[in-house]
Formats: structure tokens, C-alpha cells, sequence
């Protein structure tokens, strides 16, 4: 089909504000998925995101769309925000004159720490539909998510939805909306994703507003990888928007970035399940799949092209003459991890399966980096970065369902920078790599920027939060009347752990938070240690500022108290500073009697639920003589 009749776009949105609803309203009006296929949250593919109910990876689909022109005089709306990019749009619909148009949906989650999915999507498409939820207004991740597709100058469509609720204000938020990208109101369209009021418009003005894509057929073929996964049989396979050129089954391609060259053993669209075709070309999104089995040569952000000799020799030099003149397209960023924790296979001979799940795993997610290493208690394994907690969390659940691994995860950390006396400068992953401190000159902890959206009347409250988070004021701006959107900077370690649902909490559910580093500044820090059992755990260890570390260190063994299993006998549970004990709880011995509630006979039952608690046992690892659960590695940094 001809590119003036493709449509590439986004749907952007705060997390819950109805995306994955709105998604499944247009694969029914377009009939991409067969009715008795259809399902909630269709795009919503891993089971891990239907069971949670939030979006984690970016998904494209396919559809097409046959827009009907009413046969009555149709005027172009005159008060149109983009109305030069509209007007300009050759590819508009005439008058009386079906037309079908293929729509590639890229579908995103919501949440900040998978922000770079939807920056990669955005990347791919020329247009976004930006969805605000009739009953919440803008939030912090509308704002962020709408300055990343302006970005990339993106045409934006404003879409209010959820106006099937009793406490939609569509008139306020579209107020808001017009205020801040500078639209009329009236212009804004409201809709119900739910029941699908008005979803037909939103799927036409994607048609009229966004522009066709401006790849050129005749060039040398470019596709810039936004996406990948690993396939047992079909080895890595790109998801990819084509920008120029043409593609075909059998191609000998080319990757600039990796300089890495296979061959296409096919290539097809996403409805949302592959459809294999024969090509693909300038304008559309699809998937290729290469072959490769070193994974890492798929890389996100990088360029495949193809050689201009499709000779079955073509492993001789010359027939990679037209390389060299393709230039690379801009790909993307390097992410940069926030959050740093050690993973640890609890049985020692899983290091290489644990090595190879996670190369897979970053194929599939590309903002994941991880790195060997080793500790004396825990053996070898990986130190990894995370763009969040809820991304670490996901990381963590994908490593044991899709690839069965059971782990030790370390407390997880920021990254600090350390110079010592010596005058040498070095980078600390983790409280247990921090040099003693008689060498330590200075630590310089990671600042974020915040900002907060949230209603007048809350804050009070939230200042107070923020206050006790070390954070420091810098302004305020008024959405509307009653909606400010509060901007403050503070250390990231006390936003990334539970700031946000303290945040829900203090604000009845109303406030929503998006944060970005900004640098590193000076504080005076310390180490807490954390003995169990008389034997220091390293992955216990916390830094925090030295005015809070008695506080933090009886905080933490008060927690470990609750969190780790009485065993057969006593534990002392010890914070220490640099040696010295700063608190002290004791768990006291306990063998869990999981047959107490079994009175009388059935020896089996009974066998079979101390076979349970050995099994569950199983997860743990063992420090010492103590056996400690992988959730008492998380449950200290909450409060
Ligand atoms: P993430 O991808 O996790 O950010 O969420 P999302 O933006 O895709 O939101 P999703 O489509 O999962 O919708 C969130 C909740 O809002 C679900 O419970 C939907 O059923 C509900 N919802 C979505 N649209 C509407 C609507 O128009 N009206 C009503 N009443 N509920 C809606």
C-alpha cells in the first residue's frame, strides 16, 4: 500500500488512564482480532501484565481501517491545533471516496520505569494520541510523556476519556489540556474507551491529523530495531519501523551498529501475533526475524540495511561496497540504570544458566545492564541496573517465571561516588563495596528531580512528606484552580523506595509523581552493617546520612526481626557503625509447627505439609547457620 494511506502512532498516557482499553476499542472497529479472540487488555500479552493489570512492554499491531466519507459536504475543521501539518497532509481523504488505511498502533506502558519503551515507540511513529483520564486530569507522567513525543515532534491528538464516569469533569481537564498545548477546548475529543463512545472519531482524526510517513522506496534500505526478543527457533528477532527502502524473506542483512551480518529467514507485521509477508518497505512496522543466536547483536537503536548483491556468495568483500554509504540512523540514548542490586543463583551451579536467561532477558528489555560479579558469602553473580524498584521487581518475577532461576537479589541501592584520601576517584554499586572509611574523603549521593501533581487542598500534607525525604522546595505552578504541579529535588534513595506510595497515601490517591536524575552532591554518609547471627551480611548493608544512621540501624533490625523465620535457635540481629553496635533485637527459636492445625489422624496430610515447608525452605539461603527469605532482602528498605 501506498505510504500516503499509513498511519504510525502512539497512544501516550499516566499509568490506569485507560491506553491498553482504548487499544482493544480500536482492534474491534477495525475487526484485527477475531471476536471470540478478543479479551480484555488484548495487547497486555505476558501474563505478568494481565495478572497485574499495568502495561510493562511496548506492543505494535497492525490494523486497517476503511474511512468512509460521508457523501454531505465534510468541511475541514478551520480551528485545528497542527492545522499546518494537517493542511499539508496530501494524504487526506476526499470527499466521497472510501479509502483503507493501514494504522500501526504502538501500544506503552504508563509507568516511569519503563519510560524508555516509550521513548523507543515514540522514535518509530509520527504522531501520538495523548489520553487523559476525565476523572484524574493531567498527571505527572501526562507531562513527561507529552515532552518526550514533543521531542521528537510528534503531532499530538488530546483525548479525554473515561467520560462515562459519574465523576468525570471532561470541561475542567479539557481545560487543562487547551492551557498547556495550546488548543481549544472544544477541539479536544472525549470519549468512553469502555463503552466506545466516540472511539471512531479518534481513530479518524489519527487519519486526518497525523502525517504519512516520508520513507523513500528507491533508497537503500534502512530499519531502525525498536524492539527484540529471543526465539528458540528463529533466533533474534527485531521489531522494526522500515524508514527507507524495501526488505524481502532471504535478504542478506547488514547491522551498522554491531557490524553484524545474517540472513532474513522471515519477516511479517504484528496483529498483534505474527503474520509472515514477503517484504516489508519504506513506512511500515514489522518484525525480522535474523537467526542470529548471539543475542547481542540485535541491539535496540541500531540500523539494519541489506547488501546491494544478494548473491548466495556474498561473503566476499565487495559485495559489502554499498555499506559504507548508509548512514545510521539516530537510534537511541543509552539509558541510565538508577537502581543498582546483586542477583545470585542460590545453588552455585546455576551461574551460567542465570549468565544466559539474562542475556536473553536484556534482548527483551533493553534498558536491563548487568555485570559479573563475585562476593565471598554469596559466590558469583551478576550486578544489575534498573530504571525503578517496580522494574527490578518485574525483572526478578520474569527471571523465575520465564526462565525458572531461584535468586538471591542483594538489598537493592543508588550508585555513589567516592573519593578517598588518596586523591583516586571510584564508583560504589553497593554498601558492601565501600572502602573503609578512614580512606573515604567524600561521597557524592545521586539527586533527583521531582515533580509532583497533585490538588490544592493536599499540599500541606505532601510538603510535609517531602520534607522528611530530605527534599528541597523549588516551585509551584497552578494547572487550573485547584491543581498545582510542585517541582523539588532530592536524594534519589529516599524517592525510589516507597515516596511514591507514601505520596498515594498522604494525597487519598490523588497526587502522582514522575522524578529524573539531575547529579551528585556532597553528604556526610555512612555504612550501616548488619549482623545475623554474629556474621556480618553484606547484603543487608545500607549507606545513609550519618544524623540518621542510629535511627535507620534499629529501624532495620526491627524489621529483619518480623521478616526472617524463627529458626531452632536464638538469633541476635545487630546494626553496627564501623564495628560499633548501634542496636540489637533477638529473634527467638522457633520450629514452625505447620501440622498444629491438623488434629487427629491423616499421616499423609501431615507428611505432605512438612514436605511443603521443606520445599519452601528451599528458596532460602543460608548465612551461617541462619536461613534468610528473599523477601527480607527487600522488606528492609521499606518503611
Ligand atoms: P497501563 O498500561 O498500566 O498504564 O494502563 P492503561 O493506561 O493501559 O489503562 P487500562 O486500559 O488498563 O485501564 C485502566 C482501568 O481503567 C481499567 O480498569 C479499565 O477498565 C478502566 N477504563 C479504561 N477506560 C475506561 C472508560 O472509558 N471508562 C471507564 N469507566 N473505565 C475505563
Amino acid at each position: 500500500m501506498s505510504q500516503k494511506n499509513i498511519r504510525n502512532f502512539c497512544i501516550i498516557a499516566h499509568i490506569d488512564h485507560g491506553k491498553s482499553t482504548l487499544a482493544d476499542r480500536f482492534l474491534e472497529l477495525t475487526e484485527t482480532v477475531e471476536e471470540r479472540k478478543m479479551k480484555k487488555q488484548v495487547l497486555d500479552q505476558m501474563d505478568l501484565e494481565r495478572e497485574r493489570g499495568i502495561t510493562i512492554k511496548l506492543q505494535p499491531v497492525k490494523m486497517v481501517y476503511t474511512y468512509k466519507i460521508p457523501n454531505t459536504k465534510y468541511q475541514i475543521p478551520n480551528k485545528i491545533s497542527n492545522s499546518d501539518k494537517i493542511l499539508s497532509n496530501s494524504s487526506f481523504p476526499k470527499r466521497g471516496i472510501d479509502s483503507e488505511y493501514i494504522l500501526n498502533l504502538i501500544d506503552t506502558p504508563g509507568h516511569v520505569d519503563f519510560s524508555y519503551e516509550v521513548s523507543r515507540s515514540l522514535a518509530a511513529v509520527e504522531g501520538a494520541i495523548l489520553l487523559v483520564d476525565a476523572t484524574q486530569g493531567i498527571q505527572a507522567q501526562t507531562l513527561a510523556n507529552l515532552y518526550l513525543a514533543l521531542e521528537q515532534d510528534l503531532t499530538i491528538i488530546p483525548v479525554i476519556n473515561k467520560i462515562d464516569m459519574p465523576n468525570a469533569e471532561p470541561e475542567e481537564v479539557a481545560k487543562e489540556i487547551g492551557d498547556l498545548i495550546g488548543v481549544e477546548k472544544e477541539e479536544i475529543i472525549k470519549i468512553s474507551a469502555k463503552t466506545g463512545e466516540n472511539v471512531r472519531e479518534v481513530l479518524e482524526e489519527v487519519i486526518k491529523k497525523i502525517p504519512a510517513p516520508k520513507g523513500d522506496n528507491r533508497k537503500p534500505a534502512r530499519a531502525l530495531i525498536f524492539d527484540s526478543y529471543f526465539d528458540s527457533y528463529k533466533g533474534a528477532v527485531a521489531q522494526a519501523r522500515i524508514v527507507d527502502g524495501r526488505i524481502n524473506k532471504g535478504d542478506k542483512i547488514y547491522f551498522l551498529g554491531a557490524k553484524a551480518e545474517s540472513e532474513i529467514i522471515e519477516l511479517g507485521i504484528m496483529k498483534p501475533e505474527l503474520a509472515e509477508t514477503e517484504f516489508l518497505e519504506a513506512g511500515d512496522i514489522g518484525y525480522i526475524a535474523t537467526g542470529l543466536k548471539e543475542v547481542s547483536k540485535c541491539r535496540v537503536g541500531d540500523t539494519i540495511t541489506k547488501f546491494k548483491v544478494q548473491s548466495s556468495k556474498f561473503k566476499t568483500d565487495d559485495d559489502k561496497s554499498n555499506i559504507e554509504d548508509v548512514e545510521p540512523l539516530a537510534g537511541y540514548k543509552e539509558v541510565k540504570p538508577v537502581v543498582f542490586a546483586s542477583m545470585y543463583p542460590v545453588d552455585g551451579d546455576d551461574y551460567p544458566e542465570l549468565r544466559d536467561a539474562l542475556e536473553k532477558l536484556k534482548l527483551n528489555d533493553a534498558s536491563l545492564s548487568f555485570e559479573p560479579e563475585s562476593s565471598s558469602a554469596l559466590g558469583r553473580g551478576f550486578r544489575c541496573g534498573f530504571l525503578g524498584m517496580l522494574h527490578l521487581e518485574i525483572v526478578s518475577e520474569r527471571l523465575g517465571r520465564e526462565y525458572n532461576m531461584n535468586l538471591v537479589i542483594t538489598t537493592p541501592s543508588v550508585l555513589y561516588q567516592v573519593v578517598k584520601r588518596s586523591g583516586e576517584e571510584i564508583t560504589v554499586f553497593s554498601p558492601a563495596d565501600l572502602p573503609d572509611p578512614s580512606a573515604i574523603a567524600e561521597i557524592q549521593e545521586p539527586w533527583a528531580k521531582l515533580e509532583i501533581v497533585l490538588p490544592k487542598d493536599r499540599i500541606g500534607a505532601v510538603m510535609k512528606l517531602a520534607e522528611n525525604s530530605r527534599a528541597i522546595y523549588k516551585s509551584a505552578n497552578y494547572l487550573s484552580q485547584d491543581r498545582v504541579i510542585l517541582t523539588y529535588e532530592a536524594p534519589l534513595i529516599n524517592i525510589i523506595v516507597d515516596f511514591y506510595d507514601n505520596l498515594k497515601s498522604v494525597s487519598s490517591g490523588f497526587a502522582s509523581l514522575n522524578y529524573e536524575l539531575i547529579g551528585f552532591r556532597k553528604e556526610d554518609l555512612v555504612k550501616v552493617d548488619i549482623l545475623v547471627g554474629g556474621e556480618r551480611v553484606e547484603a543487608f548493608s545500607r549507606i545513609v546520612p550519618r544524623s540518621k544512621s542510629c535511627e535507620e540501624g534499629k529501624r532495620i533490625v526491627e524489621k529483619l526481626k518480623d521478616a526472617i523465620p524463627r529458626q531452632n535457635f536464638a538469633v541476635p540481629l545487630q546494626a553496627a557503625i564501623s564495628g560499633k553496635i548501634i542496636a540489637r533485637e533477638t529473634i527467638k527459636p522457633f520450629r514452625k509447627d505447620v501440622t498444629a492445625k491438623l488434629y487427629g489422624g491423616d499421616v499423609s496430610r501431615k507428611r505432605k505439609l512438612l514436605e511443603k515447608q521443606k520445599k519452601g525452605k528451599k528458596k532460602m539461603k543460608s548465612f551461617g547457620k541462619v536461613e534468610i527469605p528473599q523477601e527480607a532482602f527487600l522488606s528492609v528498605l521499606k518503611k
